[in-house]
Formats: C-alpha cells, sequence, structure tokens
C-alpha cells in the first residue's frame, strides 16, 4: 500500500466515523443510549414511533424521573375513568389527559392542589361559578368562602370572548374544570413530559403567570436579595434535590417554591400554595386570613430555617405597616368613588367612567404592589411602583370629583 493510499483509507475511515457520530447525535437518547432494559419497555412501541414522529416529547420524557421509574408512556395517556377516548395503532388513548390521569399516583399532590386557590378559585375568578358541579363548589367554598360562588368577571364580560381565551383563561386555566369531574392540570408547573421539579422551582416558572402590574411576585423577586443571589448562585444550587430530603445546603437562596411550597428540612411539600399565607393581599382592602396564625407560623418556620428569629420578626412587623398604610389610602378612594355615585354623578355600570378605572389601578396595581413588595422584598414595588403612584391617583381623583361636583 502506498503512502497515498494509507492516507485516503484512514481519510475516509475518519470521514465515516464523523458522519456516523454526527447522525447518532441527531438521533433521540432514546436511540442512542437506552440505559437499561427496563427503560426500553417503560418507553415500549410508542416511542419506536414517536421518536420519528414528535422525538422532542421522547426526548423530554427521557430526562423525566418518570422514566427512570419505568413509568411508560400509556400510564399517562391510558383513559380514566369518565375520560373520552380513541382507538390509535392498536392503543386506546384518552383524548385529553387531565389533573386526573397524575392523580392515580399521585393522589397527596393532588387532594393538596384541589385545596389551594390554584383549583377552582381561579377558574372562577374569571368565569364564576358555571362550569362547576354542586359538590365542587361546595367543596372549595369550605376552604375559600366566597371564591367560587360568584358571577363572570365583569370586566372579562366586557373584553370580549377572543381575548378572555388567550389572555385571562391561559392564567386562569390552572384551576379549569375537566370533563372527567377533575379539576385543573398539573403540566403548568411542571411540563407535561419531563416532569420535573427542577422546572417548578424555577422562579420564571411561576412567573409564566405571576408577573405584570396587578401581580408583579417575579419582578419583585428579581429585585429582592433572593433573586439577585438566585441568579448568581443557581449553578450552585441543587434544584433536582428531592422534596422529602430537601435541605439549606441544596437550596441556599430561597425560590418561590421555597418558601410557598417546599419540603425544606423537614417541613411538610405542599400543593396547596394558600397554607403559609396570613393576609389577603390580592384585595383591595386586606383583610387577616381565618388561618392568619397558623399561616404565618408555617412561613416564618420556613424563614428561620435560614434566619434569625428577630430578623424574620423585624421583617413581618415592617410589611404589616404597610398592609394597614395601604388600606387606609384605599379605603379613601373607594368611599370618593361610593360618594359620587350616591350624589348620581357616576352610574351604577363599573368600568365606563375614567374614574372607576383610576380607582380600579389605585387598589389593583399600585396597592397590591405596595403590599406584595414589602412582604418580598421588593422597595422600588413598596415606593415608586406603589406608594408614589397612589398618591397621584388619590389627588387626580380628587381633582376629578371636583369637577364633576361643579358641574
Ligand atoms: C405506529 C406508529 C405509532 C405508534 C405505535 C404510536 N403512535 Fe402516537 N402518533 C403516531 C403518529 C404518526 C402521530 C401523528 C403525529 C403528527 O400529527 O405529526 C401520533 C400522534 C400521537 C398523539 C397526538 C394525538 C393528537 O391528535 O393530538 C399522541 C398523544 C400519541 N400519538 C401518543 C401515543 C402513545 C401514548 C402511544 C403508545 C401507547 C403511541 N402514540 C403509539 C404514531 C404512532
Ligand atoms: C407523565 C405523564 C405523561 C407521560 C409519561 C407521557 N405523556 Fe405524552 N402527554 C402528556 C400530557 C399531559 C399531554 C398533553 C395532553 C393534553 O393536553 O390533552 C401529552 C401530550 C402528548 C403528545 C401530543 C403533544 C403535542 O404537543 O402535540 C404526544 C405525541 C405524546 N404526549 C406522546 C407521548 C409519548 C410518545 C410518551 C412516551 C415516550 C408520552 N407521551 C409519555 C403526559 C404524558
Ligand atoms: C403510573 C403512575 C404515575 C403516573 C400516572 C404519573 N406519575 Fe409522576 N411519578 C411516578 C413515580 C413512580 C415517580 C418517581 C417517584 C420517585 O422517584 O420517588 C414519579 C415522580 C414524579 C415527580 C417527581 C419528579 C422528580 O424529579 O423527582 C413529579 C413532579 C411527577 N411525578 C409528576 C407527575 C405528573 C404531573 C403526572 C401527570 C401528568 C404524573 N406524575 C403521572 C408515578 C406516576
Ligand atoms: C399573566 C397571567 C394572568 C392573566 C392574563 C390574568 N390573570 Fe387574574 N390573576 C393571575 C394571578 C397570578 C393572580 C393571583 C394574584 C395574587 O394572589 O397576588 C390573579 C388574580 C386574579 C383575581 C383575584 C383573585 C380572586 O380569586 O378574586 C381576579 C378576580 C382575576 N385574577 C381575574 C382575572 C381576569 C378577569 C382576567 C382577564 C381580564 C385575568 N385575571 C387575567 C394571573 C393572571
Ligand atoms: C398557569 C398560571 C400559574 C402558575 C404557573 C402559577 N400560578 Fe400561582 N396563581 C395563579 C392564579 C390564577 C392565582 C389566583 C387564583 C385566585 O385566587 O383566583 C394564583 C395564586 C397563587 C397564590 C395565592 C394563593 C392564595 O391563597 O391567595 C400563591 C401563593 C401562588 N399562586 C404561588 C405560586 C407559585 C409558588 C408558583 C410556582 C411554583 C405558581 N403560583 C405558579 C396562577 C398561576
Ligand atoms: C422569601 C420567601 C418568599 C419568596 C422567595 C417568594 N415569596 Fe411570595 N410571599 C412570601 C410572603 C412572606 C408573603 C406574604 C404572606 C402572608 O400573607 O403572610 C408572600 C405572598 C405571596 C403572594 C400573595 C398572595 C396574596 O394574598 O395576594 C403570592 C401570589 C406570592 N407570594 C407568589 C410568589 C411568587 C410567584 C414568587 C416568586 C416569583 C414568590 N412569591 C416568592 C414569601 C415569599
Ligand atoms: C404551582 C406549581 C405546581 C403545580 C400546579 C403542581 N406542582 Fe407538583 N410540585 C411543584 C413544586 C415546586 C414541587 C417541589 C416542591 C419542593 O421543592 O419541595 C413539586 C413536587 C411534586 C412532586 C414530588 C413530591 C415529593 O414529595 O417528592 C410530585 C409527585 C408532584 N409535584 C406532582 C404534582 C401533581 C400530580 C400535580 C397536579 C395535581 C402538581 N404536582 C401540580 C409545583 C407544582
Ligand atoms: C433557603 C434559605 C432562605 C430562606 C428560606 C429565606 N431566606 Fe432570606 N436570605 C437568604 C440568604 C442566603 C440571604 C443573604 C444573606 C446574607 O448575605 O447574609 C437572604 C437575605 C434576606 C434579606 C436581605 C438581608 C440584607 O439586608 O441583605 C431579607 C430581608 C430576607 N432574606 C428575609 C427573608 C424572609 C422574611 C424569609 C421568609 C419569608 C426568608 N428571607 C427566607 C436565604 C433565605
Amino acid at each position: 500500500m502506498t503512502f497515498r493510499n494509507v492516507f485516503i483509507a484512514v481519510f475516509i475511515g475518519t470521514a465515516l466515523i464523523v458522519a456516523a457520530m454526527l447522525i447518532n447525535k441527531a438521533r433521540p437518547i432514546i436511540e442512542t443510549s437506552q440505559p437499561s432494559p427496563e427503560y426500553v419497555r417503560a418507553s415500549g412501541k410508542c416511542a419506536e414511533c414517536h421518536s420519528r414522529e414528535t422525538s422532542a416529547i421522547v426526548h423530554q420524557f427521557s430526562m423525566s424521573a418518570h422514566a427512570r421509574a419505568d413509568i411508560t408512556c400509556y400510564d399517562c395517556h391510558s383513559p380514566e375513568s369518565g375520560q373520552e377516548e380513541y382507538a390509535h395503532n392498536g392503543f386506546t388513548l384518552a383524548k385529553e389527559l387531565t389533573a386526573l390521569n397524575c392523580a392515580r399516583c399521585h393522589s397527596t399532590e393532588y387532594e393538596q392542589f384541589k385545596k389551594s386557590r390554584h383549583a377552582a378559585p381561579a377558574w372562577a375568578a374569571v368565569q364564576g361559578e358555571s362550569d362547576f358541579t354542586l359538590e365542587q363548589i361546595e367543596f372549595a367554598e369550605k376552604y375559600h368562602p366566597g371564591t367560587v360562588r360568584r358571577t363572570a368577571n365583569k370586566l372579562a364580560i366586557v373584553e370580549g370572548a377572543g381575548v378572555l381565551a388567550l389572555g385571562c383563561e391561559s392564567c386562569h386555566a390552572i384551576g379549569k374544570p375537566n370533563s372527567d369531574g377533575s379539576i385543573g392540570n398539573c403540566t403548568q408547573c411542571h411540563a407535561r413530559h419531563s416532569t420535573s421539579i427542577a422546572l417548578a422551582r424555577q422562579p420564571a416558572t411561576c412567573g409564566q403567570c405571576h408577573m405584570g402590574p396587578d401581580h408583579s411576585q417575579i419582578e419583585i423577586y428579581n429585585e429582592s436579595k433572593h433573586g439577585v443571589l438566585y441568579e448568581s448562585q443557581k449553578s450552585f444550587l441543587n434544584l433536582n434535590a428531592s422534596p422529602k430530603t430537601l435541605t439549606t445546603r441544596d437550596m441556599s437562596v430561597p425560590t418561590c417554591a421555597t418558601c410557598h411550597m417546599s419540603g425544606l428540612e423537614g417541613m411538610n411539600v405542599t400543593h396547596d400554595v394558600t397554607e403559609r399565607l396570613s393576609w389577603w393581599l390580592f384585595a383591595a382592602i386586606s383583610e387577616k386570613r381565618p388561618n392568619y396564625t397558623m399561616g404565618q407560623d408555617a412561613m416564618k418556620n420556613i424563614c428561620l430555617k435560614c434566619h434569625a428569629t428577630t430578623q424574620v420578626e423585624k421583617f413581618y412587623e415592617e410589611a404589616e405597616v404597610v398592609v394597614h398604610s395601604t388600606n387606609a389610602k384605599v379605603q379613601e378612594a373607594l368611599d370618593l368613588i361610593a360618594e359620587l355615585r350616591q350624589e348620581g354623578l357616576l352610574t351604577p355600570e363599573p368600568f365606563d367612567e375614567p374614574i372607576e378605572f383610576m380607582a380600579f389601578d389605585l387598589w389593583h396595581y399600585y396597592g397590591r404592589t405596595a403590599k406584595h413588595g414589602a412582604f418580598m422584598g421588593g422597595a422600588d414595588f413598596v415606593q415608586w411602583h406603589g406608594n408614589y403612584e397612589l398618591l397621584l391617583h388619590i389627588v387626580e381623583m380628587k381633582q376629578i370629583a371636583k369637577e364633576l361636583r361643579a358641574k
């Protein structure tokens, strides 16, 4: 063999290997690295086709704890009782998957979720009670009186169906009743196929819905010391740690999930995000929740895993001062609207006069922002996006009232 031939042979050989590697790289993990016979069985027949048809989905699934635990595609996609079904390449699949398909194996999480405001109250906030069964209404009203037995939201009606579907409903569907009798879905926080706890612990996951001027939790968090630390240290955190054994070594910086849901060092994991709250902060005038002490103690116990008692007590005292002062400012604005209506200077309809929008923005944007900022470490939200705007709007409203009365 001449040197030239050897060179060509080596060149072609290398090229073939590289090409094979490239082709292999483009193939979904499920085809290239099947870690165990159990895993092949777990993904089974579905994956044979779907690694070609919808490879992203198979890849997402292959990264999940479910794939590691031998859960199959069919475990989720098979119909539960009450679900519409269809035939699919030799399998019978559920037409639509809901929380019920998860609840079969995760009933604890589902039961907690069902008690939270993420369930029925979230959907009723937009659509009122009409989509729920009597039994569902009674269940939710036990935990959150007045939140389901109500009429459809007036603003939603004014804005119309098109906006409703892609606006209000995209966020509030977290608690939409399903035709199989269950409520809501679990995939808003866990995604459908990676079903990840790391994803659910990301602030951005909650921030999909908890954002904007009316509930600026993600903006407040990003501004807070916790958010800034998270951003700079997230590569050192163990976001995949099991909730059952999660320690402050895994997560020395809290995300939304840590404070509101996580089972940090012996605390119970909860899917009832209401459990650790003590005030109805989203309300125009905030009052204490019925389980004020229990809720506050539960949250303080979380803070105390990382902070000293004096720090935590001081933090809560200062935040509660903001609740009281915001209540007083909002009350003044609401009283003014009530007086104008009584004097016949406003129509009884909501949202048809500019001053009504001002009053709404006043509590719904600035009042809430101030209170949420106070409890989650957002100074700018307490001040410039909050109290400054409250003052400005009250002055403007008084000016309009004066003009209306002069006429
Ligand atoms: C013989 C090949 C094959 C097998 C086996 C197979 N699928 Fe499919 N599946 C397909 C094709 C093709 C589509 C359509 C993809 C598209 O529209 O691009 C599809 C679509 C789907 C859809 C979307 C249906 C819709 O209309 O929204 C789901 C869900 C699904 N398959 C789940 C499964 C599950 C779960 C299994 C195993 C129990 C499975 N498939 C087995 C080929 C297959
Ligand atoms: C943990 C439960 C779970 C497992 C396991 C699971 N799926 Fe799904 N899958 C879902 C959910 C939830 C949806 C959304 C269905 C809906 O909205 O009705 C979905 C949707 C789909 C779709 C339609 C997605 C789209 O965007 O078009 C396909 C295709 C699919 N699954 C295939 C598979 C295959 C293949 C496997 C196994 C490799 C699998 N699924 C395993 C829960 C699961
Ligand atoms: C057939 C039973 C079964 C079904 C159906 C099922 N799961 Fe699971 N799930 C499991 C098992 C088993 C584990 C692994 C438990 C472990 O490792 O401790 C698990 C783990 C999880 C985890 C923890 C993941 C992690 O990284 O530790 C989440 C989150 C989860 N499931 C969500 C869901 C959601 C959402 C659905 C519905 C879309 C669902 N599961 C459907 C059995 C199931
Ligand atoms: C970006 C996601 C998102 C959109 C879009 C959205 N909301 Fe909300 N909404 C939320 C979140 C998150 C809360 C919880 C706020 C809190 O507790 O601080 C909330 C709270 C509420 C509340 C107060 C809680 C209650 O049960 O009374 C009402 C009412 C409400 N939304 C109605 C609507 C209506 C009506 C629309 C459309 C006109 C809408 N929302 C659009 C995410 C959204
Ligand atoms: C798909 C949208 C969506 C996602 C994602 C979401 N939420 Fe919510 N959340 C809502 C809505 C809507 C409400 C208000 C429900 C109501 O009271 O009407 C709410 C309410 C809350 C409340 C107030 C409960 C109460 O009793 O007042 C807390 C706390 C909360 N969410 C925390 C979280 C956390 C933490 C995450 C992420 C792990 C998260 N949420 C993810 C939509 C969402
Ligand atoms: C350091 C802990 C901590 C972190 C991190 C945190 N929160 Fe909070 N959150 C609180 C406290 C404390 C309250 C007020 C509790 C009370 O009512 O006593 C609160 C209140 C809320 C409320 C208000 C419910 C109402 O009554 O209006 C929502 C919604 C919420 N948080 C969502 C989030 C989201 C989303 C994130 C992440 C972007 C987040 N929180 C991050 C501690 C935290
Ligand atoms: C608001 C976001 C959110 C929703 C909605 C949600 N989860 Fe979770 N889930 C989380 C978070 C965050 C964790 C991790 C808790 C922690 O850090 O300790 C978690 C953890 C889990 C775990 C692991 C629990 C353990 O102890 O190992 C399972 C299983 C699970 N979720 C299932 C579900 C099911 C089923 C549903 C629907 C009924 C659901 N989740 C809905 C955010 C959510
Ligand atoms: C998982 C641990 C953890 C939890 C839970 C936690 N924090 Fe923190 N927090 C930290 C860390 C770490 C810092 C930065 C501390 C430092 O630099 O000394 C911090 C900083 C702060 C700061 C800013 C201190 C400063 O001046 O720099 C405040 C205020 C605060 N936390 C309040 C709270 C409150 C209130 C809670 C409960 C609602 C809470 N934290 C929950 C870890 C946590």
